[in-house]
């Protein structure tokens, strides 16, 4: 009797063990009315850049904001990346905006992240629901699902004509580019630019 009870042990053991090792879920979620839930989990994603006071048009920004945004990718995403240079179905990109402070602590010259986040915008693939696989998504600071962006908004225009692989701003993401370039997947818009 006591080595069976022993052996239903070690099995529960085994199976508790076998679920911890479980990848989390990491794919979209959306509420029924099409919004995407908030991924709570983001800061435990693969980190791909801060940009810093990123700006599209020639004219110097104006006023003394400074803000950092910084991109991360679900794990399922960066771990086909790397496989192949190019993203899986239900990749999620997703930046989170936060002021970048100055004379804070024993800072005295640029720049660090003390605050926020001030907000976050997702870009979501999912070649099921949406035509043309991807949409952007915006998020307040309230955990709250993200409203998706209209097709029609410059956001779709420029990811589309500009980024690197597939709709996203791979040039910008240091340790990605590399595979892009040796895999050969780098768009063909991109290409014709950077030449
Ligand atoms: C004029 C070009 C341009 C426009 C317009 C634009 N973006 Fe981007 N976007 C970029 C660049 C460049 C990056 C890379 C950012 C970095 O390196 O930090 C980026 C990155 C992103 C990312 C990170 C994932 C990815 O696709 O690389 C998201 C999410 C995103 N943008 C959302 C949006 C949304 C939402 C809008 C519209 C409200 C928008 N963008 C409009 C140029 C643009």
């Amino acid at each position: 009797v006591r080595i069976t009870t022993n052996i239903a042990l070690l099995l529960a053991a085994a199976v508790l063990g076998s679920c911890a090792l479980q990848p989390q879920n990491d794919d979209p979620r959306y509420t029924s009315d099409g919004q995407l839930i908030f991924p709570a989990a983001y800061r435990d994603w693969a980190f791909l850049t801060s940009g810093l006071d990123m700006s599209y048009v020639k004219s110097a920004p104006s006023g003394s904001m400074h803000m950092f945004e910084n991109v991360f990718v679900n794990p399922a995403g960066h771990e086909a990346f790397r496989k192949t240079g190019t993203w899986p179905d239900k990749t999620t990109l997703l930046i989170e905006y936060r002021d970048a402070s100055s004379a804070v602590s024993i800072n005295k010259h640029g720049r660090v992240q003390i605050d926020g986040p001030q907000g976050y915008l997702a870009h979501v693939k999912d070649e099921h629901r949406f035509s043309g696989n991807w949409r952007f998504f915006s998020f307040g600071t309230d955990g709250k699902p993200g409203s998706m962006l209209p097709t029609a908004t410059a956001c779709y225009t420029c990811h589309s004509s500009h980024a690197a692989v597939d709709t996203t701003f791979v040039q910008f993401y240091p340790s990605l580019l590399p595979i892009a370039k040796s895999k050969g997947t780098l768009s063909a818009g991109y290409v014709r630019e950077s030449k």
